[in-house]
């Protein structure tokens, strides 16, 4: 079995999981990592499986991600899995850490989903976790996403630890979940 793991990243979030991902793999199959960028789409027959990575931007998967999505051949032999990272809280905490995921992060999903129906790609399914922002976008969460002080002071320096071990440990894990689904 042949992998390729391609991800975008700007901040180095998404790398830290692709990384992960690539350790796991590796360790079994012949497994090649590269940033989306330098991915060439007609050698994408070579894989059985494919592992694509983006930090999420406008609560949707960023756009190079996205444009790399609807490039990819239809009914290829790869199966596909996805990876976000993301700066909005965890969804599975409180109501009020689903309503933020919803609507900061909530299209991610659905956009790896759509584009693989689109494409006859069978999806094996995501991970995500959190990824500390840069200093512009941690300035638009304070004015417009979490402007209470409280709810502020929780969420920042937490952020600001993501990726951490555990994420990188959860990445792992998903990782051999979707090898021993194959
Ligand atoms: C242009 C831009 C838009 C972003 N939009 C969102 C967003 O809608 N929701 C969110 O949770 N995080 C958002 N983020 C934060 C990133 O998803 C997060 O910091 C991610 O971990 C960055 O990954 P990277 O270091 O691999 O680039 C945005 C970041 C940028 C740069």
């Amino acid at each position: 079995m042949k992998s390729l793991i391609a991800y975008f990243t700007q901040t180095n979030n998404t790398k830290k999981i692709a990384e992960a991902i690539f350790e796991v793999l590796s360790a079994h199959d012949e497994t090649n990592i590269s940033t989306i960028r330098k991915v060439d789409i007609e050698s994408l027959d070579e894989y059985d499986l494919l592992f694509v990575g983006t930090p999420c931007h406008d609560s949707d998967l960023a756009p190079p991600v996205k444009g790399f999505l609807e490039n990819l051949p239809d009914s290829p032999k790869f199966k596909l899995a996805g990876f976000f990272t993301h700066s909005t809280f965890m969804p599975d905490d409180t109501e009020r850490n689903r309503e933020l995921y919803d609507q900061w992060a909530g299209l991610c999903t659905p956009t790896f989903e759509n584009a693989c129906k689109n494409k006859k790609i069978e999806f094996l399914g995501y991970f995500n976790c959190r990824g500390k922002a840069n200093p512009g976008i941690e300035a638009f969460i304070r004015q417009v996403v979490i402007t209470d002080d409280d709810e502020w002071n929780e969420y920042l320096p937490e952020l600001r630890k993501h990726p951490d071990s555990n994420d990188i440990e959860d990445a792992k894990v998903f990782a051999q979940e979707i090898l021993d689904k194959l």
